[in-house]
């Protein structure tokens, strides 16, 4: 899929301010500085699209784009950034269940988790909420240009081991650099598959 338009609509704390035609829409979470809005960027491939900062906590808002006046893509806030404090942590994870809980429109949810770590507690715990919650997600390794693809196999093995310890079978798995440009077609083609069979 090639994406011709990709347009800013609106940022909200409140997810009952989104958009309301009802679109289909791809979410993206992590942590903080795991690099979300720098994927949203390549994907789309509009530079600046969603604001990215070398500093954790860019994102504070779910920030809605329009694709191809067809579908979204969703910015969300990092999850557990320590240096917010405790009240700001627990406004940001409100902001983001409350989004999870009421958004119908939510088809897919990429959860990603930076290549270079070993499994984190905290990712797997939201992960495993998702299965609570029956939420829909793929996850995406990020920032591939940064680790050998020897330690990249290593860290993947991890992750998909521990997964297995509380999932019987693994979702979709990506690898992106939005640096060097990787993982754009198969994300893309990914939510073109589910578009099309969404949509009929
Ligand atoms: P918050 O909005 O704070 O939650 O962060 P975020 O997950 O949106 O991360 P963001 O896209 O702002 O990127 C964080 C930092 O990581 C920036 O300095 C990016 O340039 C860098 N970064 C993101 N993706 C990649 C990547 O694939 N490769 C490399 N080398 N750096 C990346
Ligand atoms: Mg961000």
């Amino acid at each position: 899929m090639v994406i011709k338009k990709a347009e800013f609509i609106i940022s909200n704390t409140d997810s009952s301010l989104c958009p309301k035609d009802g679109r289909l829409e791809y979410a993206f979470i992590g942590r903080s500085n795991v690099g979300k809005s720098s994927l949203i960027n390549m994907l789309t491939g509009v530079k600046g699209l969603a604001l990215t900062s070398s500093t954790p906590g860019k994102t504070q808002l779910i920030n809605h784009f329009l694709i191809n006046d067809a579908w979204y893509l969703v910015d969300l806030p990092g999850y557990g950034y320590a240096r917010r404090g405790k009240k700001g942590r627990e406004k940001i994870q409100q902001i983001i269940d409350a989004y999870l809980s009421e958004r119908e429109e939510l088809t897919c949810l990429f959860v990603l988790l930076d290549c270079r770590h070993e499994p984190q507690k905290i990712d797997l715990e939201f992960i495993n909420q998702l299965g609570e919650s029956d939420i829909p997600f793929a996850i995406i390794f990020t920032k591939i240009d940064k680790i050998s693809q020897r330690k990249l196999n290593e860290n993947v093995a991890q992750y998909k081991a521990k997964l297995l310890e509380t999932w019987d079978e693994l979702p979709p798995v990506f690898y992106t650099s939005a640096e060097h440009k990787k993982g754009k077609d198969e994300v893309l083609s990914y939510i073109e598959e589910i578009n099309k069979a969404v949509s009929g």
